[in-house]
Protein backbone atom coordinates (compact mmCIF):
# COMPACT_ATOMS: atom_id res chain seq x y z
CA UNK A 1 0.00 0.00 0.00
CA UNK A 2 1.30 3.48 -0.71
CA UNK A 3 1.90 5.89 1.99
CA UNK A 4 0.54 9.44 2.09
CA UNK A 5 3.46 11.64 0.41
CA UNK A 6 3.39 14.07 3.81
CA UNK A 7 4.80 10.47 5.95
CA UNK A 8 7.40 9.98 3.44
CA UNK A 9 9.23 13.58 3.99
CA UNK A 10 11.48 12.78 6.33
CA UNK A 11 14.52 14.61 7.05
CA UNK A 12 17.75 13.65 7.01
CA UNK A 13 17.90 12.46 10.55
CA UNK A 14 14.81 10.68 9.53
CA UNK A 15 12.53 12.83 11.78
CA UNK A 16 9.11 13.65 9.76
CA UNK A 17 9.24 17.09 8.30
CA UNK A 18 6.22 19.60 8.46
CA UNK A 19 3.42 18.17 7.06
CA UNK A 20 2.27 19.48 3.32
CA UNK A 21 -1.10 20.54 4.35
CA UNK A 22 0.49 22.57 7.28
CA UNK A 23 2.86 23.92 4.66
CA UNK A 24 -0.03 25.23 2.99
CA UNK A 25 -1.79 26.94 5.92
CA UNK A 26 -1.75 30.18 5.03
CA UNK A 27 -3.22 33.24 6.90
CA UNK A 28 -6.33 33.71 4.35
CA UNK A 29 -7.15 30.34 4.49
CA UNK A 30 -6.78 29.76 8.10
CA UNK A 31 -8.98 32.65 8.92
CA UNK A 32 -11.71 30.52 6.76
CA UNK A 33 -10.97 27.35 8.32
CA UNK A 34 -11.12 29.43 11.91
CA UNK A 35 -14.78 30.76 11.00
CA UNK A 36 -15.91 27.46 9.68
CA UNK A 37 -17.85 29.43 7.08
CA UNK A 38 -17.55 31.05 3.44
CA UNK A 39 -20.18 33.58 3.89
CA UNK A 40 -19.47 36.95 3.17
CA UNK A 41 -18.55 37.57 6.94
CA UNK A 42 -15.73 35.14 6.22
CA UNK A 43 -14.65 36.25 3.14
CA UNK A 44 -14.58 40.04 4.01
CA UNK A 45 -12.41 39.02 6.87
CA UNK A 46 -10.21 36.44 5.38
CA UNK A 47 -9.63 39.53 2.76
CA UNK A 48 -8.83 42.11 5.58
CA UNK A 49 -6.13 39.71 7.14
CA UNK A 50 -5.35 39.47 3.62
CA UNK A 51 -4.34 42.81 3.36
CA UNK A 52 -2.70 43.65 6.69
CA UNK A 53 -0.34 40.50 5.50
CA UNK A 54 0.78 42.32 2.30
CA UNK A 55 1.14 45.82 4.81
CA UNK A 56 3.41 43.84 6.69
CA UNK A 57 5.47 42.06 3.82
CA UNK A 58 5.73 45.89 2.07
CA UNK A 59 7.16 47.24 5.59
CA UNK A 60 9.55 44.18 6.01
CA UNK A 61 11.04 44.04 2.63
CA UNK A 62 11.83 47.82 2.82
CA UNK A 63 13.16 47.18 6.15
CA UNK A 64 15.15 44.68 5.02
CA UNK A 65 16.70 46.55 2.77
CA UNK A 66 16.92 50.01 4.78
CA UNK A 67 20.78 50.19 5.09
CA UNK A 68 20.98 49.81 1.08
CA UNK A 69 18.64 52.69 0.12
CA UNK A 70 18.61 56.14 0.43
CA UNK A 71 16.25 58.41 2.21
CA UNK A 72 14.65 55.27 4.27
CA UNK A 73 16.14 55.67 7.66
CA UNK A 74 16.10 59.24 10.05
CA UNK A 75 13.88 61.77 11.09
CA UNK A 76 11.14 63.18 8.77
CA UNK A 77 11.38 66.76 10.89
CA UNK A 78 8.03 66.64 12.03
CA UNK A 79 6.20 65.92 15.19
CA UNK A 80 3.05 64.23 15.09
CA UNK A 81 -0.15 64.35 17.15
CA UNK A 82 1.45 62.39 20.18
CA UNK A 83 3.91 65.11 20.29
CA UNK A 84 6.50 62.59 18.78
CA UNK A 85 8.94 62.84 16.59
CA UNK A 86 8.14 61.20 13.49
CA UNK A 87 10.72 58.69 11.25
CA UNK A 88 10.57 58.56 7.90
CA UNK A 89 9.75 54.41 8.27
CA UNK A 90 6.62 55.88 10.35
CA UNK A 91 5.26 57.96 7.32
CA UNK A 92 6.06 55.25 5.12
CA UNK A 93 4.12 52.31 6.87
CA UNK A 94 1.75 54.52 7.62
CA UNK A 95 1.20 55.09 3.73
CA UNK A 96 1.73 51.34 3.36
CA UNK A 97 -1.52 49.98 5.25
CA UNK A 98 -3.88 52.92 3.63
CA UNK A 99 -2.56 52.13 0.04
CA UNK A 100 -3.42 48.40 0.70
CA UNK A 101 -7.21 49.24 1.54
CA UNK A 102 -7.71 51.53 -1.46
CA UNK A 103 -10.18 49.95 -3.48
CA UNK A 104 -11.04 47.07 -1.06
CA UNK A 105 -14.10 47.28 -0.43
CA UNK A 106 -13.93 46.80 3.16
CA UNK A 107 -12.71 49.46 5.30
CA UNK A 108 -14.11 52.98 4.55
CA UNK A 109 -11.65 54.70 7.59
CA UNK A 110 -8.53 54.03 9.29
CA UNK A 111 -7.31 55.48 12.14
CA UNK A 112 -3.53 55.80 13.29
CA UNK A 113 -1.49 57.23 15.74
CA UNK A 114 0.70 58.85 13.31
CA UNK A 115 -2.33 60.40 12.03
CA UNK A 116 -4.67 63.43 13.81
CA UNK A 117 -8.06 62.70 12.15
CA UNK A 118 -8.95 58.89 10.85
CA UNK A 119 -7.99 58.81 7.25
CA UNK A 120 -11.75 57.96 5.38
CA UNK A 121 -11.50 56.12 1.59
CA UNK A 122 -14.78 57.49 0.23
CA UNK A 123 -15.17 55.06 -2.47
CA UNK A 124 -15.14 52.03 -0.38
CA UNK A 125 -17.48 54.22 2.21
CA UNK A 126 -20.49 53.14 1.05
CA UNK A 127 -19.56 49.41 1.62
CA UNK A 128 -16.81 49.24 3.62
CA UNK A 129 -18.07 48.05 6.63
CA UNK A 130 -14.63 47.92 9.17
CA UNK A 131 -12.71 50.31 10.59
CA UNK A 132 -8.90 49.69 11.03
CA UNK A 133 -6.81 50.87 13.77
CA UNK A 134 -3.21 50.64 13.73
CA UNK A 135 0.37 51.42 14.71
CA UNK A 136 1.93 51.54 11.72
CA UNK A 137 5.38 50.98 13.48
CA UNK A 138 5.88 50.30 17.23
CA UNK A 139 9.41 50.34 18.60
CA UNK A 140 10.16 53.73 16.49
CA UNK A 141 13.58 54.01 18.04
CA UNK A 142 14.86 50.97 16.92
CA UNK A 143 14.35 51.93 13.25
CA UNK A 144 17.67 53.26 12.48
CA UNK A 145 19.72 50.49 14.35
CA UNK A 146 18.84 47.35 12.71
CA UNK A 147 16.85 45.66 15.93
CA UNK A 148 12.97 44.44 16.22
CA UNK A 149 9.99 46.64 15.56
CA UNK A 150 6.50 45.81 14.79
CA UNK A 151 3.15 46.79 13.67
CA UNK A 152 0.14 46.77 15.69
CA UNK A 153 -3.39 46.27 14.38
CA UNK A 154 -7.44 46.05 15.25
CA UNK A 155 -10.61 45.70 13.15
CA UNK A 156 -13.34 46.94 14.44
CA UNK A 157 -17.04 47.02 12.80
CA UNK A 158 -18.27 50.25 12.04
CA UNK A 159 -21.34 51.39 13.50
CA UNK A 160 -23.23 54.13 12.35
CA UNK A 161 -22.84 56.36 9.37
CA UNK A 162 -20.09 58.65 10.79
CA UNK A 163 -21.49 61.45 8.43
CA UNK A 164 -19.33 64.52 10.12
CA UNK A 165 -16.07 62.61 10.65
CA UNK A 166 -16.22 62.33 14.16
CA UNK A 167 -15.57 59.14 14.04
CA UNK A 168 -17.39 59.03 18.00
CA UNK A 169 -18.21 55.16 17.30
CA UNK A 170 -14.62 54.26 17.86
CA UNK A 171 -14.74 55.53 21.45
CA UNK A 172 -15.78 52.24 22.63
CA UNK A 173 -14.34 49.22 25.19
CA UNK A 174 -11.92 46.81 23.15
CA UNK A 175 -14.60 43.90 23.85
CA UNK A 176 -16.18 44.81 20.31
CA UNK A 177 -12.73 44.18 18.49
CA UNK A 178 -13.55 41.57 16.09
CA UNK A 179 -9.52 41.55 15.29
CA UNK A 180 -6.40 41.94 16.41
CA UNK A 181 -2.74 40.98 16.36
CA UNK A 182 0.93 42.49 15.28
CA UNK A 183 3.35 42.12 13.00
CA UNK A 184 6.80 41.46 14.06
CA UNK A 185 9.85 42.65 12.05
CA UNK A 186 12.63 40.67 14.00
CA UNK A 187 15.13 37.88 11.93
CA UNK A 188 12.31 36.82 10.58
CA UNK A 189 8.91 38.50 9.97
CA UNK A 190 6.09 36.90 11.67
CA UNK A 191 2.02 37.81 12.09
CA UNK A 192 0.54 36.92 15.20
CA UNK A 193 -3.53 37.32 15.08
CA UNK A 194 -7.04 36.69 16.90
CA UNK A 195 -9.74 37.06 16.02
CA UNK A 196 -11.55 35.65 19.22
CA UNK A 197 -10.50 32.17 18.84
CA UNK A 198 -7.54 31.61 20.04
CA UNK A 199 -3.85 33.29 18.85
CA UNK A 200 -2.18 31.89 15.96
CA UNK A 201 1.24 33.15 14.70
CA UNK A 202 2.80 32.60 11.25
CA UNK A 203 5.81 32.99 9.85
CA UNK A 204 6.63 35.13 6.60
CA UNK A 205 8.71 32.49 4.11
CA UNK A 206 10.33 35.17 1.45
CA UNK A 207 10.73 32.80 -1.02
CA UNK A 208 7.14 31.92 -1.01
CA UNK A 209 6.14 35.82 -0.09
CA UNK A 210 3.47 33.97 2.24
CA UNK A 211 2.90 33.87 6.05
CA UNK A 212 3.13 30.19 6.89
CA UNK A 213 1.18 28.81 10.09
CA UNK A 214 3.74 28.43 12.94
CA UNK A 215 1.60 27.52 15.72
CA UNK A 216 -2.27 27.42 16.63
CA UNK A 217 -3.85 28.07 19.55
CA UNK A 218 -1.14 29.74 21.58
CA UNK A 219 -1.21 29.20 25.17
CA UNK A 220 0.80 32.00 27.83
CA UNK A 221 2.42 30.67 30.77
CA UNK A 222 0.82 30.93 33.85
CA UNK A 223 3.93 33.11 35.04
CA UNK A 224 7.39 33.31 34.80
CA UNK A 225 9.77 35.24 36.34
CA UNK A 226 10.54 37.84 33.39
CA UNK A 227 9.47 41.25 33.60
CA UNK A 228 9.82 44.54 30.80
CA UNK A 229 9.98 47.95 31.71
CA UNK A 230 11.75 50.63 31.12
CA UNK A 231 13.61 51.16 35.22
CA UNK A 232 14.68 54.56 33.21
CA UNK A 233 11.46 56.06 34.69
CA UNK A 234 11.45 54.65 38.25
CA UNK A 235 11.84 57.62 40.15
CA UNK A 236 8.47 59.05 38.00
CA UNK A 237 6.30 56.10 38.62
CA UNK A 238 4.07 56.06 41.79
CA UNK A 239 5.10 54.47 44.93
CA UNK A 240 3.54 51.20 44.33
CA UNK A 241 4.92 50.17 40.95
CA UNK A 242 8.28 51.03 42.68
CA UNK A 243 7.49 48.80 45.62
CA UNK A 244 6.77 45.89 43.09
CA UNK A 245 10.54 46.61 41.32
CA UNK A 246 11.81 46.50 44.34
CA UNK A 247 10.42 43.04 45.04
CA UNK A 248 11.49 41.32 42.13
CA UNK A 249 14.80 42.71 42.71
CA UNK A 250 15.01 41.22 46.18
CA UNK A 251 13.44 38.15 45.23
CA UNK A 252 15.89 35.18 43.31
CA UNK A 253 15.06 33.79 39.65
CA UNK A 254 13.85 37.35 38.31
CA UNK A 255 15.44 38.32 34.86
CA UNK A 256 14.90 41.82 32.96
CA UNK A 257 13.83 42.40 29.29
CA UNK A 258 13.01 45.32 27.58
CA UNK A 259 14.14 46.03 23.89
CA UNK A 260 12.27 48.73 23.22
CA UNK A 261 9.75 47.60 21.16
CA UNK A 262 7.01 46.46 22.97
CA UNK A 263 5.69 44.12 20.16
CA UNK A 264 8.87 42.43 20.84
CA UNK A 265 8.27 42.27 24.41
CA UNK A 266 5.02 40.87 24.43
CA UNK A 267 5.73 38.17 21.69
CA UNK A 268 8.71 37.28 24.23
CA UNK A 269 5.94 37.10 26.93
CA UNK A 270 3.29 35.12 24.66
CA UNK A 271 5.62 32.76 24.57
CA UNK A 272 7.53 32.45 27.45
CA UNK A 273 5.69 34.13 30.16
CA UNK A 274 5.58 37.78 32.23
CA UNK A 275 5.05 40.52 32.82
CA UNK A 276 5.20 43.93 30.46
CA UNK A 277 4.55 47.09 32.35
CA UNK A 278 4.34 51.33 30.90
CA UNK A 279 2.56 52.66 34.23
CA UNK A 280 1.94 56.35 34.81
CA UNK A 281 4.53 58.58 35.09
CA UNK A 282 4.86 62.37 36.54
CA UNK A 283 4.84 63.57 33.21
CA UNK A 284 2.37 60.98 31.88
CA UNK A 285 -0.05 60.09 34.28
CA UNK A 286 -1.21 57.40 31.59
CA UNK A 287 1.42 56.46 30.56
CA UNK A 288 2.88 56.57 26.76
CA UNK A 289 0.70 53.98 24.95
CA UNK A 290 -2.39 54.49 23.38
CA UNK A 291 -5.47 52.75 23.91
CA UNK A 292 -7.05 52.11 20.49
CA UNK A 293 -3.71 51.03 18.46
CA UNK A 294 -1.53 49.49 21.26
CA UNK A 295 -3.18 48.75 24.59
CA UNK A 296 -6.83 47.43 23.76
CA UNK A 297 -5.62 45.51 20.69
CA UNK A 298 -2.49 43.33 22.78
CA UNK A 299 -4.94 42.88 25.60
CA UNK A 300 -7.79 41.12 23.26
CA UNK A 301 -4.85 38.98 21.69
CA UNK A 302 -2.83 38.29 25.42
CA UNK A 303 -6.49 37.99 26.81
CA UNK A 304 -7.29 35.02 24.02
CA UNK A 305 -3.86 33.36 24.69
CA UNK A 306 -5.12 33.32 28.90
CA UNK A 307 -3.14 36.28 29.53
CA UNK A 308 -4.68 39.32 31.25
CA UNK A 309 -4.30 43.07 30.49
CA UNK A 310 -5.06 45.85 32.83
CA UNK A 311 -4.53 49.65 34.27
CA UNK A 312 -4.00 48.19 37.26
CA UNK A 313 -7.33 49.28 38.28
CA UNK A 314 -9.46 47.83 35.03
CA UNK A 315 -9.17 45.55 32.54
CA UNK A 316 -7.65 47.18 29.58
CA UNK A 317 -10.62 45.81 27.21
CA UNK A 318 -13.48 47.64 29.85
CA UNK A 319 -11.44 51.18 29.45
CA UNK A 320 -14.14 53.89 27.19
CA UNK A 321 -11.86 56.39 25.77
CA UNK A 322 -12.60 59.81 25.55
CA UNK A 323 -10.76 60.46 22.98
CA UNK A 324 -8.96 58.51 19.63
CA UNK A 325 -5.72 58.76 21.23
CA UNK A 326 -6.64 58.38 24.74
CA UNK A 327 -3.25 56.96 26.58
CA UNK A 328 -3.59 54.29 29.08
CA UNK A 329 -1.19 52.43 31.89
CA UNK A 330 -0.48 49.09 30.85
CA UNK A 331 0.10 46.12 32.62
CA UNK A 332 -0.26 43.17 30.37
CA UNK A 333 1.08 39.46 30.33
CA UNK A 334 0.76 36.21 32.56
CA UNK A 335 -2.20 35.88 34.70
CA UNK A 336 -0.19 35.67 37.96
CA UNK A 337 2.33 38.05 37.39
CA UNK A 338 -0.34 40.37 36.35
CA UNK A 339 -2.23 40.06 39.28
CA UNK A 340 1.20 40.92 40.97
CA UNK A 341 1.69 44.19 40.26
CA UNK A 342 -2.17 44.79 40.61
CA UNK A 343 -2.03 43.79 44.52
CA UNK A 344 0.93 45.98 44.95
CA UNK A 345 -1.25 48.80 43.29
CA UNK A 346 -4.66 48.08 44.82
CA UNK A 347 -3.24 46.77 48.67
CA UNK A 348 0.82 47.81 48.71
CA UNK A 349 2.38 44.59 48.81
P1 LIG B 1 5.95 53.89 19.23
O1 LIG B 1 7.24 53.60 18.55
O2 LIG B 1 4.76 53.40 18.45
O3 LIG B 1 5.79 55.30 19.69
O4 LIG B 1 5.84 52.97 20.53
C1 LIG B 1 6.95 52.82 21.34
C2 LIG B 1 6.46 52.29 22.63
C3 LIG B 1 6.67 50.81 22.81
O5 LIG B 1 6.88 50.07 21.68
C4 LIG B 1 7.88 50.72 23.68
O6 LIG B 1 7.79 49.64 24.54
C5 LIG B 1 7.89 52.00 24.40
O7 LIG B 1 7.19 52.93 23.63
C6 LIG B 1 9.27 52.50 24.62
O8 LIG B 1 9.18 53.71 25.27
P2 LIG B 1 10.31 54.19 26.28
O9 LIG B 1 11.48 54.57 25.41
O10 LIG B 1 9.68 55.35 26.97
O11 LIG B 1 10.63 53.05 27.21
MN1 LIG C 1 3.82 51.84 19.54
MN1 LIG D 1 4.29 53.89 16.41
Amino acid sequence: MTQAPESLNLSMNGVPERSLDRDCTTLSRHVLQQLQSFGPQAQDLSALMNRIALAGKLISRRLSHAGLMEGVLGFTGEVNVQGESVKKMDVYANDVFISVFKQSGLVCRLASEEMEKPYYIPENCPIGRYTLLYDPIDGSSNTDINLSLGSIFSIRQQEGEDLNGEAKDLLANGRNQIAAGYILYGPSTMLVYTIGKGVHSFTLDPSLGEFILTEENMRIPQHSPIYSVNEGNFWQWDESIREYIRYVHRTEGYTSRYSGAMVSDIHRILIQGGVFLYPGTLSKPDGKLRLLYETAPLAFLIEQAGGRATTGHMEILDVVPKKLHQRTPLIIGSPKDVAKVESFIQNGH
